[in-house]
């Protein structure tokens, strides 16, 4: 192990769902290069390879698809609970709980079998987003919008947040935000799913405290703090100097580093393009978000050496989507419970207590103090 704690470099898990190169900043799904899967795949593909084992033929696909949109709707004890708390708890608060709630009434719920798990995740993969959006609709005082089956996952999931239809290119560009999300090896929030599935807990369980895993700054957290840090220095011509000060007082650029990548996040590099072309449209009433980008990933690296990771320019892409700030990390969840799940149902197909040990550093062994206080 590294001196430096953290489980660097343990391997903790056989899995055949996902493989990173961090030298040569190459990311694979099932033997799918992620750049190949972000220009040909859909999100909804992506679900199926990651769950299923292999990319559906397009009658698989349909038929996933439509299994998919037709456990959209969120009732009951789920959707009472996200109305009951939308105006206290904060987005990531909100989603921990509600997506608890899923279980109640979930036909499958006392069951780890491999069917049993595959249905638990599409119904998860489906009613996230409802959550989120109904969550969104709520705090702002409107009715929240129905899922519509006829849309496709993308399309859906913004009409129910925004209110509205986005164009094809946002769409499209969401869509590509949450196939790049899907997975990612032996994270933190990932190993968090796998540790709850093997003591044979449930796929809810699992899901719960990934999202708990997921919610901290140095993991899904980062994408929000990454548009707080733009919004803070406000310009294009402000960059530079913030950014200095910021490294002078030895802060941690959120967005930046990665535990594996030691060049460009391949993420990144896709999401940044896409940011770019989003900045292009934008009317100008805005700070120019993606020069600033740039601008810091140019000074970051010079000064540190380190990269941006999918945290930092996914944060330009979702606020030019017109997405609050503080959902950012929400929309990290809808897209990661893939990925989470398909790590339960490998976990729970093979599984072995996962129970490691620690090193002992407290005091020698010694007598109590019988009647001496
Ligand atoms: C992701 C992250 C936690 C991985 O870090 P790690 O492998 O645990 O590396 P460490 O935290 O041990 O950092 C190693 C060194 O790089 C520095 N470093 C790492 N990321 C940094 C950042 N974003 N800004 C400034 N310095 C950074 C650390 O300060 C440390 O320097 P030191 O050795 O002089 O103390 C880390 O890069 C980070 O905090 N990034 C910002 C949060 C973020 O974007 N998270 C999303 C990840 S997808």
């Amino acid at each position: 192990m590294s001196d430096k704690g953290g489980l660097e470099g343990i391997v903790v898990a056989r899995s055949e769902l996902c493989s990173i190169d961090g030298q040569n900043g190459i990311l694979v799904y099932r033997g799918y290069d992620i750049r190949d899967l972000a220009e040909h795949a859909s999100y909804e593909e992506v679900a199926y390879l990651l769950l299923r084992g292999d990319l559906p033929s397009s009658s698989e696909l349909a038929a996933f698809k439509s299994d998919l949109a037709a456990a959209r709707v969120v009732s009951g004890e789920a959707a009472q609970v996200v109305d009951l708390i939308a105006q206290d708890a904060k987005p990531m608060e909100m989603l921990r709980t509600a997506v608890s709630a899923t279980s109640f009434d979930d036909a499958d719920k006392d069951s780890n079998e491999e069917d049993a798990n595959q249905r638990k995740a599409l119904r998860l993969i489906a009613k996230i987003p409802t959550l989120i959006g109904r969550y969104q609709r709520r705090r702002e005082g409107k009715e929240p919008v129905e899922p519509d089956p006829e849309l496709d996952y993308a399309t859906n999931f913004l009409t129910m947040l925004r209110g509205e239809r986005p164009t094809a290119e946002e769409a499209r560009t969401f869509d590509v935000a949450m196939i790049l999300h899907a997975d990612h090896e032996m994270n933190a929030s990932t190993f968090t799913a796998r540790v709850i599935a093997s003591t044979l807990s449930d796929m809810h369980s699992a899901v719960v405290g990934a999202i708990g895993a997921l919610k901290g700054p140095l993991h899904g957290g980062a994408n929000e703090q990454v548009m707080k840090t733009l919004e803070a220095v406000g310009s294009v011509e402000e960059v530079d100097e913030e950014v200095h000060r910021r490294l002078v007082e030895k802060q941690r650029i959120m967005g930046f580093g990665h535990r594996v990548y030691k060049t460009m996040d391949p993420r990144a590099a896709i999401l940044k393009e896409y940011a770019h072309a989003l900045s292009e449209r934008a009317d100008g009433t805005e700070p120019n978000w993606y020069e600033m980008s740039r601008r810091m990933e140019e000074i970051v690296l010079a000064e540190k050496g380190l990269y941006p990771n999918v945290d930092f320019y996914s944060a330009s892409t979702y606020h030019y989507l017109r997405i609050p700030t503080d959902l950012f990390t929400t929309l990290f969840v809808a897209s990661r419970v893939v990925g989470w799940s398909a790590h339960v149902i490998e976990q729970h197909r093979d599984n072995r207590l996962i129970r490691p040990n620690s090193e002992y550093v407290g005091p020698a062994r010694r007598a109590y103090p019988v009647g001496s206080r």
